[in-house]
């Protein structure tokens, strides 16, 4: 590992705000079977930023309401529970997902879809597994948050797409990961999982996004694994985060580990696409 440049990249990497704990209490509570209005009101009402985002994008013409909402109680019930969590996502994590980052040659709205999109994935998965509800709060962020490393190595190394491309075209045999290490030292898997233990974030979810790439690591754990499928999956439904999409290595046994048939996984897909034919609506 370059320690060097790991350590030039977190000298600065204060800067990113933290994810908000905001939104993790309201994801938790919206995990709930009976999930009550006023106390998820009540929550999310203590970070303005997030409520004032939370309106905005609910009479934004991608839920066509009949009138305009301007309580959040209100909105959550003409809001279902998927629909509320949606707003939630794209209203947290839009500020992290709001440049381009050219090193990856991925649009702000397409990383951020991507993102969405993984979190939906594994989310489909979680349900056809029959995880337990704190399971599927950790995959569900570490899904959403996967790429976050790129985010931070596209901001504060001043990254060139020609690069990547240059070291792949004298290296054929490398994968992405190879390449990424050549061209910088580090991977965003390992940059994005350091971010999120320096969040604070559990050990479950920062070795998830550390591994989601990396194919011996992500097959030690259920959920890296989870993670690491999501992400292939919204690749290959169109839902790209980057040059690299198509770039890594498979390692046999992804399936077994996470115990899914193929026949789950088209039904899986099929949700999926479902889904983010209405995210897309949300974010043009
Ligand atoms: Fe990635
Ligand atoms: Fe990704």
């Amino acid at each position: 590992m370059n320690e060097f440049i790991l350590e030039k990249i977190f000298n600065k990497i204060n800067i990113i705000p933290p994810f908000p704990k905001t939104a993790h209490r309201a994801l938790e509570l919206l995990r709930r079977d009976e999930v009550d209005f006023r106390e998820l009101e009540g929550i999310i009402k203590t970070d303005p930023g997030i409520a004032v985002n939370f309106l905005k994008l609910v009479n934004s013409a991608a839920f066509s309401l009949p009138q305009k909402v301007d309580s959040l109680l209100k909105a959550f019930m003409y809001l279902g529970i998927d629909q509320i969590k949606l707003i939630l996502l794209a209203s947290v994590t839009g500020k992290y997902f709001s440049q381009n980052l050219t090193g990856y040659g991925v649009s702000a709205k397409d990383i951020w879809l991507h993102s969405i999109a993984c979190a939906f994935t594994a989310e489909e998965i979680a349900n056809e597994l029959r995880l337990p509800p704190e399971k599927r709060e950790s995959l569900y962020i570490a899904s959403l948050l996967h790429d976050v490393g790129k985010i931070v190595l596209d901001l504060y190394t001043n990254l060139e797409e020609a690069k990547f491309y240059e070291v792949s075209q004298e290296n054929p045999s490398y994968d992405f990961l190879q390449v990424e290490w050549l061209v910088l030292g580090v991977d965003h898997g390992l940059v994005g999982g350091y971010l999120l233990k320096r969040w604070n974030f559990p050990e479950d979810i920062t070795f998830a996004i550390r591994a989601h790439h990396d194919p011996d690591l992500m097959l030690q754990k259920k959920m890296s694994a989870i993670v690491a499928l999501a992400n292939i999956l919204v690749n290959l439904l169109g839902l790209t985060g980057g040059i690299d999409a198509f770039k890594y290595k498979v390692p046999e046994g992804l399936l077994e580990v996470i115990g899914l048939s193929q026949k789950s996984l088209e039904i899986i897909s099929h949700k999926v696409l479902k889904r983010t034919v209405f995210l897309e609506t949300l974010l043009v």
